[in-house]
């Protein structure tokens, strides 16, 4: 699996000859897995049609911003959330001094305000506009702002002249991307994450769970992959799967979980507790199913072991991360799990919102440690994990000093 399995990349396209070159871009990310929204400015239209790059990325492509129907769809601050990479490709002379400027006139340069991903460009231009100070100067402004140039290459242009100009091939831009995916500060490092929902078995048809996706672990841990880590993933039952390079554990039940997680943890450095483990189990599983009684019936509920607090309780535990899943007074209870289960780290997850938290491709969340703390605010799980892992890599670091 590649690192922009799952990634969402949204293309810009301005207007330049080279923006045809953009088609094969796009599916190059596509073939690597990556979710690819694409936004044409009026001059790229000139170039291109639309229709085009729809059918090349699965989706109706952004030309507007005040587009009633395409702000129904997905509005401009949605798609700006959704990215986890704003790649604009051919980036002109003219779209590049808009950057610098800041404006925010059209569909493309408003997302590049509006969004926190990360932005990379791969310039496309005469050699001469490429070479004047105009546009050295917005070079400069930009990479200031930490915005990724790829390019351009040198080389016969279409206007005939021989210079450098010419925007790199889609090939080379899908391996830059790539490597912006990843970075290596987990090099080395072993991590163990738990994902998912457990089980716990009532009869041998009905079981207790909870809304769990396996979702935000399953990000967590290709997060830490592309961070370098070699990573063991134990999982509940879900319908995801994890990169070829993940060691993955299928368990059902929350005492599975445990098993698990304690068979794998030589020499692990970091434990990440994603997972929505059951607090309770019946008791007794009937071995044979249930069968209706008139009036009412109850199960006796036993309390599960806490895989977390076990691990943390090691003499030589890893540095433990938990993720705290709270309806209410999120960071103060969030707090006293970081306390009583003696964890370095506490993801503080708020769970009572339907687009966000359980089973929803965003999250937001506020990281709790024992001298400080730093909130997320909504992105993508993807995003959010990448963010996670960076935060937790700093930490990791610091104790080992
Ligand atoms: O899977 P998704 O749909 O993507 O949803 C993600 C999520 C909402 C499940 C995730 O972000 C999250 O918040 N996970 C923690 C859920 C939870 O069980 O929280 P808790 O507050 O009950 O548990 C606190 C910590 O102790 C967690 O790290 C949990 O894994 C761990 N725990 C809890 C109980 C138990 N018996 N053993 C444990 O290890």
């Amino acid at each position: 699996m590649s690192f922009l399995h799952n990634k969402n990349i949204l293309l810009g396209v301005t207007g330049g000859i080279a923006a045809y070159k953009s088609l094969t871009l796009v599916r190059r990310l596509k073939e690597q897995g990556a979710n690819v929204q694409v936004v044409m400015t009026e001059a790229a239209q000139e170039f291109i049609r639309p229709l085009s790059f729809q059918a090349l990325s699965g989706n109706t492509v952004h030309l507007s911003l005040l587009d009633p129907a395409a702000e129904a769809a997905m509005g401009h601050i949605e798609l700006a959330r959704w990215a986890d990479l704003i790649v604009i490709a051919p980036a002109t002379a003219n779209s590049m001094a808009r950057l610098a400027n800041g404006e925010a006139n059209d569909l493309l340069s408003t997302l590049c305000l509006a969004s926190k991903a990360p932005l990379a460009i791969a310039p496309a231009m005469n050699q001469a506009m490429w070479a004047n100070t105009a546009t050295q100067e917005n070079l400069q402004i930009l990479q200031q702002r930490q915005v990724v140039i790829l390019g351009p290459v040198a080389g016969e242009q279409a206007c005939g002249d021989v210079g450098d100009g010419r925007m790199m091939e889609a090939d080379e831009i899908v391996e830059k991307i790539q490597q912006l995916f990843s970075h290596q500060a987990l090099s080395g490092v072993r991590v163990l994450v738990t994902a998912g929902p457990t089980r716990e078995a009532i009869d041998p048809v009905r079981y207790l769970s909870n809304h769990s996706s396996g979702k935000m672990g399953y990000a967590v841990a290709q997060a830490a992959l592309e961070a370098g880590a070699s990573v063991e993933l134990v999982s509940g039952p879900c319908a995801l799967s994890a990169d070829k390079r993940i060691r993955l554990y299928r368990i059902e039940s929350a005492e599975d979980m445990l098993q698990a997680v304690h068979e794998n943890l030589a020499q692990v450095d970091i434990f990440i507790a994603v997972a929505a483990v059951a607090d309770y189990r019946p008791q007794q599983v009937a071995v044979q199913k249930i069968k209706k009684q008139a009036g009412s019936m109850s199960i006796e509920l036993i309390r599960n072991p806490d895989i977390l607090a076990s691990v943390a309780a090691l003499e030589n535990k890893p540095f433990c991360v938990g993720f705290a899943a709270e309806t209410e007074k999120l960071e103060q209870h969030a707090r006293l799990k970081l306390q009583q289960k003696k964890l370095d780290m506490v993801v503080a997850n708020r769970v009572d919102k339907s687009d966000s938290g359980f089973n929803s491709e965003y999250n937001s969340v506020t990281v709790i440690w024992d001298k400080g703390s730093k909130v997320f605010e909504k992105t993508t799980k993807s995003r959010l994990a990448t963010d996670l892992i960076a935060l937790i890599a700093g930490h990791f670091k610091q104790q080992k000093k």
